[in-house]
């Protein structure tokens, strides 16, 4: 029989702590049922104590999921503590997820302490935290630059405090894999609670060197049972290690004889909810799920997967949900159709939701030929600009080569109609120049990404935007056939955004 790595979550807490991921609690809760059905074993749900919005979604949280077990971060504090056990009181299973940071660096700089008060403060918390709740987890933050020997003897104290689970994260992404596969080593050889099954040992890798992953199965290859993963990676500055690639990995390698419990065909869906709710593209060439995942385009690659399909794929699509056959919604499609697509994707409406999703849909078929996953997420998601004080009334654009570009621009503010126009050197240039006529504040556009969702020339554009404004960075995200429109509502996304 094989081993079983737990697979715990952290997409609602690491992974939305990236700015401009953030969820509100209704879709974090679509993420967390999604993530259920996908068979992840904890789901971090949150970081209550850091604010009113993440302590309700913890709350929440615990009440719409049955089987995965939800998971409150804290730090090493009593309040942290207390605020968590409030927020996880619905969970049907529970954990609390405390620690301090192990490395001297963190000791020195961070709480200007020592090695010795560290453990100390260590133990408080999990004792603590046992009082409350059986299941409780240890992370040693920085573990990836801890001292081994000393790791070890914060990890033993805190298990004998009643830690049932050891997070040993790489905080900084540092470790090469060989480094970090010793570490994991070493505690397991080293700490009697892993050898015996009393406690588990989990990694947490960061992806700034590129080595998440490969850190993550170097850290399970010698041991650890449990390992923390993001949907597509996402999370603090490069990201976290992939749930997708992890998972995938420890299939395609059966010698490992090490196994999961994700349903690894719903491994797209999840995907691509995640990616079109956090405005977070995944690039094209990402492992597992980015769209050039499974496409072959030399001729050698295409003569060869014709000839037999494992020459050159080591994983079948349809293994992680990607089913190029898979029906194509039309402008003929009903309304089942859509709701049935929609449920596919994690999404439940109700009739009057489902409705106007319904008749965005027909809206869009009418402009192109077929729609898309990615264009049905975006259309059920369209609702998120439903609260905008400021929308776009109406914009035309006159552009050509060798032409300076001239836009006209009606906005609805506040329910009163604002006209201007403007030239730029360009159609967008053109258009947020007028916008700016009309919204005068100083504003500096930082980031603009544009991207096709699928393939043809009808296609959807998807606009990310970072806009400057009183020292803050703001994130708009817009979708339309028509680029420079779909600029446009990104910037006026932004701008509904600013702190008043
Ligand atoms: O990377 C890290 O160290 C963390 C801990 C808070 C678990 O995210
Ligand atoms: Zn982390």
């Amino acid at each position: 029989m094989n081993d079983r790595l737990i697979i715990f979550d952290t997409t609602l807490r690491d992974g939305e702590q990236v700015p401009g991921c953030q969820l509100n609690t209704i879709e974090k809760i679509q993420v967390a049922k999604q993530l259920e059905a996908l068979g992840v074993d904890v789901i971090e749900a949150g970081f209550p104590v850091s604010s009113p919005g993440d302590f309700h979604s913890v709350i929440e949280i615990s009440k719409a999921v049955t089987w995965p077990i939800v998971c409150a971060l804290t730090r090493a504090v009593q309040h942290d503590i207390d605020v968590a056990v409030e927020a996880l009181q619905h969970a049907k299973h529970r954990r609390i997820h405390t620690g301090i940071g192990t490395s001297d660096m963190h000791i020195r700089y961070k709480f200007n302490s020592t090695r010795e008060e560290i453990i100390e403060r260590a133990v408080a918390a999990v004792k603590y935290a046992r009082r409350f709740c059986d299941d409780v987890e240890f992370y040693a933050e920085d573990a990836g630059r801890t001292d081994d020997e000393y790791l070890a003897r914060v990890v033993e104290a805190v298990v004998k405090a009643g830690a049932t689970t050891c997070n040993i994260p790489d905080t900084t992404g540092y470790c090469l894999p060989d480094e970090f596969s010793r570490k994991i080593r070493y505690l397991m050889e080293h700490v009697d609670a892993f050898s015996a099954g009393r406690a588990v040992l989990s990694v947490h890798c960061h992806d700034d060197l590129g080595m998440a992953t490969a850190n993550t199965l170097a850290g399970v290859v010698a041991g650890a049972r449990q390992a923390e993963v993001t949907i597509n990676g996402i999370g603090e500055r490069a990201g976290n290690t992939s749930l997708e690639e992890v998972v995938m990995a420890l299939r395609c390698h059966h010698a490992l004889d090490i196994d999961t419990n994700i349903n690894t065909q719903r491994i797209y869906a999840t995907s691509r909810m995640v990616s079109s709710l956090m405005n977070m593209p995944v690039q094209p060439n990402k492992a597992v799920v980015g769209r050039n995942a499974f496409a072959h385009s030399s001729g050698i690659h295409q003569d060869g997967v014709l000839k037999n399909v494992q020459t050159y794929e080591i994983m079948d699509p349809r293994d992680v949900g990607i089913d190029e056959n898979s029906i194509l919604l039309t402008a003929r499609s009903g309304r089942a159709a859509l709701k049935h697509r929609l449920q596919y994707l994690g999404i439940d409406l109700d009739d009057d939701p489902l409705d106007k999703v319904y008749e965005a849909f027909l809206r869009l078929a009418d402009q192109k030929k077929e729609i898309t996953d990615d264009d049905i997420l975006m259309l059920a998601g369209a609702d998120r600009a439903a609260t905008h004080t400021i929308r776009l009334d109406y914009l035309q654009v006159t552009t050509g080569m060798g032409l300076r570009s001239v836009a006209a621009m009606g906005l609805n503010v506040s329910g009163e109609r604002f006209e201007a126009s403007a030239t730029g050197n360009g159609p967008v240039d053109a258009a947020i120049n007028a916008l700016k006529v009309i919204i005068r504040r100083k504003m500096t556009l930082k980031e603009f990404t544009i991207q096709a969702i699928s393939k043809g020339s009808d296609d959807v554009g998807k606009v990310h935007m970072q806009v400057e404004y009183d020292g803050r960075l703001y994130y708009g995200f817009g979708a339309n056939t028509d680029i420079v429109t779909a600029s446009v509502e990104a910037y006026i996304d932004c701008i509904n955004k600013f702190k008043k």
